[in-house]
């Protein structure tokens, strides 16, 4: 499906998204620009962020990871020496905190994109497991959600995106034509995880990460505000064994992607 020269433009524009001051009150979708919103959410290291980012790249969108928002506030919270437990002082930090994320700008250090916390690059500082440990507790606070969500938003209003996180069906775009809901068995999660994490933090094991997993779906799936589940229209891709050009090439088939093709 070739891009059409607008819908490039449009994603360069919409890679430099300066999350923390751009605020739109009127923050809606439009009728024509949810055509081109994909909603993409699973558990964690499932593939959903690897074949968001493949589906963007096919179709020239804007690719929002919403998972590296909620990190970026846990780092924040963990270099202040914040209590975690002070819900009150954890949302009064959200909404003070600048966030960026921009292309990787020729980082050649496997990076999806540049996640900048008032101006210094933490793109490899929120993928610790001190991170992992505690974005499931901070990202549980109605407040905090309330403040990303709306900056989300905001986001996918221009169109032309692929949102990735855990209630992008359900609570932040349930307007969005395609959600897809991305699963894999717990241990093969664990396993590229640990593939993935084993050059930064030599000492961790398959069996911590595994650990860690679980607690954080857990927790993910049975908080108060915005639990993890699929949207009822989602639909279910189980990655099991299977490599992201065949998980990309199956999720391709799907009618939404015809139809997208006919009206661009
Ligand atoms: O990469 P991984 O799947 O491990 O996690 P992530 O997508 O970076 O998200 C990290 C954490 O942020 C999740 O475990 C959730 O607690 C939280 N999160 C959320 O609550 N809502 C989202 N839309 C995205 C992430």
């Amino acid at each position: 499906m070739a891009a059409s020269y607008e819908s490039r433009i449009r994603c360069l524009e919409g890679l430099n998204l300066q999350i923390g001051f751009w605020h739109d009150p009127e923050g809606v979708l439009n009728s024509e620009k949810i055509k081109s919103v994909i909603a993409i959410d699973g558990p964690a290291a499932s593939g959903k962020s690897t074949i968001g980012r493949m589906l963007a790249n096919h179709l020239v969108f804007l690719f929002l990871d919403t998972g590296c928002m909620y990190r970026a506030v846990t780092l924040a919270v963990l270099q202040r020496g914040i209590d975690i437990d002070d819900e009150a002082a954890v949302v009064d930090l959200t909404e003070s905190v600048e966030l960026d994320i921009l292309p990787p700008w020729g980082k050649k250090d496997g990076r999806l994109y540049t996640v900048l916390l008032d101006g210094q690059d933490v793109t490899w500082d929120i993928r610790t497991s001190e991170v992992d440990s505690n974005v499931s507790q901070v990202s549980a606070y109605k407040g905090v959600r309330q403040n990303l969500v709306d900056r989300q938003r905001n986001l996918a209003k221009r169109g032309s995106v692929v949102v990735v996180g855990r209630d992008i069906g359900t609570v932040v775009l349930p307007e969005a034509p395609l959600k897809l809901y991305i699963i894999a068995s717990t241990e093969e999660r664990a396993y590229r995880r640990w593939i993935e994490q084993r050059n930064r933090e030599k000492s961790l094991t398959y069996d911590q990460i595994l650990a860690d997993m679980i607690r954080r779906d857990r927790i993910d799936g049975n908080r108060e505000h915005s639990p993890m589940r699929p949207a009822k229209d989602a639909v279910i891709i189980d990655t099991t064994g299977l490599s992201p050009e065949q998980i990309l090439d199956q999720i391709l088939t799907l009618d939404y992607f015809h139809a997208l093709g006919e009206s661009r």
